[in-house]
């Protein structure tokens, strides 16, 4: 906690889409926000003026979460500013679609050193620094669960997160720090939306029983849940919110 007694809370990729959302939502909680992005300032510096202006309190920080010593300077700049970190949303993440007989190294290579790689560097500084009474929440996918074609590096990864996130639960037992997984199915994000012609994305939307896309602030909602007071006892667990789709 700061002097202050609010939380901090260090948000990966929340300079826009689901981060974004997650920023807002947990400074609306309360929580003190570190902004993490990769190379969008102007959003990240907006999204802090806004939540600033709503009376929170929120820091911008760039870093790029596959490099592993600038995860590293990212939490000394949450330490340094705000006297610890309480929470980790590992929401930073690309997706990059091919059939296997069509991935190239790069598509692989990209996906798996900022959506796994990533995670890896910042729960190894999670898993030292947080404070007891922590909270981490990994973002994964529910195309885990789906096996669409097209999709298997991208899955692959997510499927590493969550296999990581049931281990770490378990290696910070006696610390009272939790570890969950959110899995959003589709969202209405650049991630999910570029390049995708409209009839795909009208039909990917009437797939989940709730037949509409996610919207960030549904996955937001998501996480203010297992961060807040009303998650304390939910730990190891992936939660799929997607409307039904799997
Ligand atoms: N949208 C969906 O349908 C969906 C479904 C399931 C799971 N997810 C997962 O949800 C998470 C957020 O997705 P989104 O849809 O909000 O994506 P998005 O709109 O593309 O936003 C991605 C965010 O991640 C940041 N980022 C990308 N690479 C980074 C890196 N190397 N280091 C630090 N930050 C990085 C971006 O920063 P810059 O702005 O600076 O580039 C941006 O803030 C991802 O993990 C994604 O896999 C999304």
């Amino acid at each position: 906690m700061t002097e202050d007694g609010t939380k901090v809370a260090i948000v990966t990729g929340a300079s826009r889409g689901i981060g974004a959302a997650i920023a807002e939502r947990l400074a609306g909680d309360g929580f003190t926000v570190v902004i993490n992005y990769a190379g969008k300032a102007a959003e990240a510096e907006a999204l802090a003026a806004r939540i600033e202006q709503n009376g929170g309190r929120a820091l911008t920080a760039q870093a790029d979460v596959s490099d592993a010593a600038a995860v590293s300077r990212l939490f000394d700049t949450a330490e340094a500013t705000f006297g610890g970190v309480d929470v980790l949303v590992n929401n930073a993440g690309i997706m990059r679609l091919a059939s296997l007989a069509e991935a190239d190294d790069a598509l692989v290579d990209s996906q798996i050193a900022v959506n796994l790689k990533g995670v890896v560097n910042t729960l190894r500084e999670a898993s030292r620094r947080l404070r007891t009474g922590g909270r981490i929440v990994n973002l994964s996918s529910s195309v885990v669960g789906l096996f669409q074609p097209t999709y298997a590096v991208y899955a692959a990864t997510k499927a590493g997160v969550e296999a990581m996130t049931h281990v770490l639960a378990n290696e910070l037992r006696g610390r009272n720090i939790s570890v969950n997984a959110v899995a959003p199915g589709p969202t209405a994000t650049a991630l999910f939306l570029d390049g995708k012609p409209q009839e795909v994305i009208d039909r990917l939307s009437k797939l989940a029983p709730l037949e509409r896309l996610g919207q960030p602030q549904d996955i937001a909602a998501a996480v203010s849940f297992l961060v807040g007071p009303d998650g304390a006892w939910i730990n190891g667990q992936v939660l799929r919110a997607n409307g039904g789709i799997v």
